[in-house]
């Protein structure tokens, strides 16, 4: 397939580091969901606390590849279609796409409010950040409530782009090819 029609090498490595981390992070989040204030009862306060931390540093980590990859974007505007989408194809993939893009950069800030409003520290591995806000638990508890909302809907709106990719990788049809590594 001609390079005019794939994404550039940057890009498609961003686009897999980013789906990597993703699953992380809603791996962690699904865990904190299942096993709410008996965590530490659990798995006990250092495996809570590391699994804390790695969500906090996977999330900031994860804001950091977004922006790049936005710039990226901005200098490599998306290729064009080997075979032109129809407009309803145009309509849902543009639209899922919007949404991940406004979700994913959405839920890592929202997640860094909510954590330094609760009055806990703002992790990046082994570096503490600054909070921008002050300590507040009524916020904190309020933005964490919608940070797992905002989770829900990237993991439905996933379900959605992963069968879609799928199709296309069945269907042999070049769209996966924009998007895959070699
Ligand atoms: C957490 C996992 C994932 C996330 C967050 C994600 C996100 C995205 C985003 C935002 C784009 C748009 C790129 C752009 O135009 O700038 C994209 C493109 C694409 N993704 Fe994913 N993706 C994930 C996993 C996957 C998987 C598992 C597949 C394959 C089964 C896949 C297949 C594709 C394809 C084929 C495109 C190109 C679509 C096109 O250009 O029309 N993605 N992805």
């Amino acid at each position: 397939m001609a390079s005019a029609y794939r994404y550039t090498f940057l890009q498609r490595l961003l686009h897999w580091i980013i789906a990597l981390v993703v699953f992380g992070l809603l791996a962690i989040g699904f865990v904190f969901w299942r096993l709410g204030d008996g965590i530490v009862d659990t798995l006990g306060k250092e495996t809570t606390g590391q699994l804390f931390m790695y969500h906090k540093s996977f999330g900031v980590l994860l804001l950091i590849l977004m922006v790049l990859r936005l710039v990226l974007r901005r200098l490599s505007p998306p290729p064009a279609y080997e075979k032109p989408l129809t407009g309803l194809e145009k309509v849902i993939s543009g639209g899922t796409l919007l949404l991940l893009y406004i979700l994913l950069i959405g839920l890592p800030i929202g997640g860094w409010l909510a954590t330094a409003a609760g009055g806990h520290p703002v992790q990046f591995f082994d570096w503490t950040l600054p909070g921008f806000v002050g300590e507040n638990k009524a916020l904190s508890e309020q933005l964490f409530t919608y940070h797992g909302y905002a989770a829900l809907a990237v993991a439905a709106l996933l379900v959605l782009h992963i069968a879609a990719g799928i199709k296309h990788w069945k269907l042999k049809d070049g769209i996966m090819r924009r998007i895959s590594l070699p």
